[in-house]
């Protein structure tokens, strides 16, 4: 009995070892460099010996791309996620082979050898070194520093699966990105999977999220780097956390494809950035309604109920401009369709909010009812638009309306007819759109009993289902026609287009932003001289360019409100800058004094949506109480007064890819005591807001970060850049801080933003600048809508700041709304002497106590002097 199951027991083990190397046999390095197969003005093809191609290409000045086709041969699918619409600079680069000495260990001994190296020289002197042997990749910076190194590039023969390790450059590095993660601020010693997941209930910790977003900025000792890896599959990354001394990245499939952003000279996180949202585009200047203020529930009906609320927000003289319609409002759940009991005249109804300055958003799922009487379904089954199972019928999970059929968003067929649906939706007068449940989320009850919890492989589609992408043929026999350009005469053969299928792995991550894609470029094409707004749950690299997202399910819970920080944050490093999470938390039901504080946390957040489930209880702000209605209503009152900055703040996203809310390290990345700062944010670079987000807490500290100084907004106290101080934050108070030498634009309040016309701007000086100091500001202003703005249709204020001085020069014919107003922040005493353009002014406010001198000014002024 003891000896059989000893055998057993030894029988097992020999098995497991035999697995275990069997398994690891799969995994080959892709071996040494061979040849050199091509080699272009920005590229060079090199062949491996275990028959794999790598292209190393330096794809812009600061963007370096390493492309591994471990089966030797390229993917020619679509590129979803990188902005085909920018213009593309091909830099020139030195390419040559020399001979370099290379440590080698030998047990013990570090001992060396020759090896011969392909290096490409950029113009600004990057360098990327590829040794032969073992295929290793380095990247330097023009002063000679390590900017990436790799350690192995690896395929599996069996599974497909890829992975790339590479070095750490010290244990002290920072990793920030990978987009919506509730995992600690940094991502250093942490391991991440992308896989878009429908995360209700998600916590502290819990990963994968709605979306996905492989790309990383790294932080080390003020030097920064980031890499995009482009694979749309479930991927992992692991940084530190399996080997302390090492990073990876790896996927179930596709190719070894990854984009490195050096930092170009200034090695700074901003232009990592920059460089980032060149590839993956930016968000075009959202319509100015939505930067105010978005009132959500799952669900306002009927419509009764709907004008109820808008109206007793008018009454309280709570500032908003939208209310959403969550899925109620629908036939059964049928997309694109009313519940005439409980809305029957939504046209009257969208015409009587815009008479009071509201605006409706409705929420669209990519599940369509399983239902030959449903024109929707029974047209894209006609047209074979679903997603199919692996045997080639139709798909059907369950969503909200039971049995249910998934759009193909693959297929730009499909995105180019699901985009006309919303014409019904914007004749009725709908300003918005509202793209859930877009992961795909799959909840088929009526096929498994059991409950299924976020991260059961049913709660999607199956990783087998089948999608249809157009593609470019691969073999030149598909060429059929050569056209002659009929400017240069030139012959040339277009690149034909065909259908192709991919499975669910590959198209999974996309899926959402390919919703989305489908719902802003149909609302552009049927209203063109309008900006669409579209909101999305899911998402991956580049939803930027279509979508604002906001961070799912979460619950109203201290911990909640505490995580958004970090949450929005990473998001909006990650390339995207309209962000935000349901406020008062979307499941359960926060105290009054959680509601409070997450209105003034969420103030200054680029999305204002406060949002709740069905089953909680009434959040509207005037549900918790007269204190807290007040201190909801100042909340927002302080949002509405800074639009016109926030806005400016957006199109500055447009130009330059910044984000709008940014962790200090983004604009200190010199400064190390700020790098793991996860409780204070920047909104732009001249506003901080360090909000309370402990339940009690009276009194915080803040840290101010270095090279800068800052003035309270409230008080006009100053804070020397480098240092802490404990702040007084009593429940109404928001501690919010500017930039000492900034100019931020303002405006008195305002109930929604169609009467910001009507009201004169405020520039705020932030008083104290050095005298070998001068600052510039930039403010942007037109119409909030339509793209008049990108010809002539704007103005742009710009203020140049020194002690004593400011002079305003504006550009642009775009004429609304008037200047006002200057404000000095820091002044408790009258001046000496003001003038404006050499007049002497002789009416100045002074309120002491809050350190503000106001005087108001023509619409022409130009110069402001101030003697102390
Ligand atoms: C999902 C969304 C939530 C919405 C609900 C009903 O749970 O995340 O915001 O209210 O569906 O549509």
């Amino acid at each position: 009995m003891r000896n059989s199951s000893f055998y057993r027991i030894f029988g097992l083990v020999c098995l497991l070892l035999l697995f275990t190397a069997y398994a690891r046999a799969e995994w080959r390095s892709i071996g040494n460099v061979t040849a050199v197969v091509e080699q272009k003005v920005n590229y060079a093809v090199l062949q491996t010996s275990s028959g794999a191609l790598l292209r190393a290409e330096f794809y812009d000045f600061d963007t370096f791309r390493l492309r591994i086709a471990p089966r030797g041969e390229f993917e020619t699918l679509p590129e979803f996620a990188l902005d085909s619409s920018r213009d593309r600079k091909t830099p020139a680069v030195k390419i040559s082979t020399v001979t370099d000495k290379v440590h080698v260990k030998r047990g013990n001994m570090l001992v060396w050898r020759l090896d011969k190296i392909l290096e490409l020289a950029s113009a600004f002197g990057t360098k990327v070194a590829i040794a032969y042997n073992g295929t290793k990749v380095t990247i330097r910076d023009a002063s000679g520093e390590t900017v990436l190194e790799t350690e192995s590039l690896m395929f599996n023969d069996q599974t497909g699966q890829i992975k790339a390790t590479g070095k750490r450059r010290s244990q002290i590095e920072t990793y920030y990105g990978f987009g919506e993660k509730a995992l600690p601020f940094s991502r250093d010693g942490q391991t991440i999977t992308n896989w878009n997941t429908d995360a209700y209930g998600y916590k502290s910790g819990s990963d994968p999220l709605y979306q996905s977003i492989p790309f990383y900025i790294a932080l080390d000792q003020g030097k920064a780097y980031g890499v995009y890896f482009n694979n749309t599959y479930r991927t992992t990354f692991d940084m530190g956390k399996s080997s302390p001394g090492r990073f990876s990245f790896a996927s179930e499939g596709g190719e070894i494809d990854f984009f490195v952003f050096t930092g170009g000279k200034e090695r700074s996180p901003k232009k990592v950035l920059a460089d980032y949202s060149e590839l993956t585009g930016r968000m075009p200047l959202p319509p100015l309604w939505s930067l105010g203020n978005q009132q959500s529930r799952f669900s306002y009906f009927p419509d009764s109920k709907v004008r109820g609320i808008a109206e007793e927000f008018r009454r309280r003289k709570i500032p908003a401009d939208v209310i959403y319609i969550d899925i109620d409002y629908m036939d059964g759940f049928r997309i694109f369709t009313w519940d005439k009991s409980k809305f029957p005249d939504p046209k009257k109804l969208n015409e009587d909010l815009a008479k009071l300055g509201f605006r409706t958003i409705l929420i669209l799922n990519p599940a369509v009812k399983v239902d030959e009487g449903f024109p929707v379904y029974r047209e894209a089954k006609e047209k074979g638009y679903f997603v199919r199972d692996a045997s080639g019928n139709e798909f059907h999970g369950g969503v909200w309306a039971g049995k249910s059929a998934f759009l193909d968003f693959a297929n730009p067929e499909v995105r180019d007819w699901f985009g006309t649906l919303y014409k019904k939706n914007l004749d009725e007068g709908v300003s918005g759109f509202w793209n859930d449940m877009n992961e795909p989320s799959n909840f088929p009850d009526w096929q498994l009993k059991e409950p299924i919890g976020a991260y059961h492989p049913a709660k999607t589609l199956p990783i087998d289902a089948k999608h249809t992408v157009r593609t470019s043929a691969k073999r030149s026999s598909d060429q059929s026609k050569v056209y002659a350009d009929p400017k240069t005469g030139k012959k040339y053969t277009p690149l034909k287009l065909v259908n192709e299928e991919i499975d669910h792995a590959r198209f999974h991550n996309l899926y959402g932003m390919q919703m989305a894609r489908s719902t802003f470029e149909g609302l552009k094409k049927l209203a063109p001289d309008k900006r669409p707004f579209v909101l999305s749950r899911a998402g991956f690299s580049g939803i930027q360019r279509f979508a604002a997202v906001w961070t799912g399910d979460n619950t109203a819970t201290w911990e909640h409100l505490q995580l958004s920080v970090p949450m929005l944050l990473n998001l909006s490093v990650s390339g995207v800058p309209f962000v935000g999470a349901d406020i008062g938390g979307y499941s359960g039901n926060p105290s009054p004094e959680l509601f409070g504080r997450w209105m003034q946390a969420g103030a200054l957040m680029p999305l204002f949506r406060p949002h709740s489930e069905k089953e909680s209880i009434d959040k509207e702000p005037w549900k918790f109480g007269e204190e807290i209605e007040k201190i909801s209503r100042e909340a927002v009152e302080l949002r509405y007064i800074f639009l016109p900055y926030l806005y400016s703040v957006f199109r500055e996203h447009e130009q330059t890819g910044q984000p709008v809310m940014r962790p200090l390290w983004l604009e200190y990345s010199k400064d190390y005591k700020s790098y793991l700062i996860e409780d204070q944010f920047l909104v732009g670079r001249d506003l901080m807001a360090a909000p309370v987000m402990r339940e009690g807490q009276r009194q915080r500290s803040v840290y101010f970060p270095a090279g800068d100084d800052w003035r309270n907004w409230s008080t006009g106290e100053i804070h020397k850049g480098g240092t802490s101080a404990q702040i007084d934050a009593p429940l109404g108070v928001l501690p919010l801080f500017a930039r000492v030498g900034s100019v931020i634009p303002t405006q008195p309040v305002v109930q929604h933003t169609g009467e910001m016309s009507n009201v004169q701007l405020t520039l705020t000086v932030i008083t104290g600048i050095s005298p070998d100091r001068a600052e510039k500001a930039e403010i942007w202003q037109d119409s909030g809508d339509g793209f008049g703005y990108k010809l002539n249709d704007w103005r742009q204020i710009k203020v140049e700041h020194k002690p004593g001085l400011i002079r305003l020069t504006r550009f642009g014919s775009y004429n609304g709304q008037k200047i006002g107003f200057i404000e000095a922040l820091g002044v408790s005493k009258r001046p000496s002497e003001m003038r404006i353009d050499g007049k002497i002014v002789e009416n100045i406010e002074i309120d002491e106590k809050r350190q503000r001198l106001r005087i108001s000014l023509g619409e022409n002024a130009s110069e402001i002097t101030m003697k102390r």
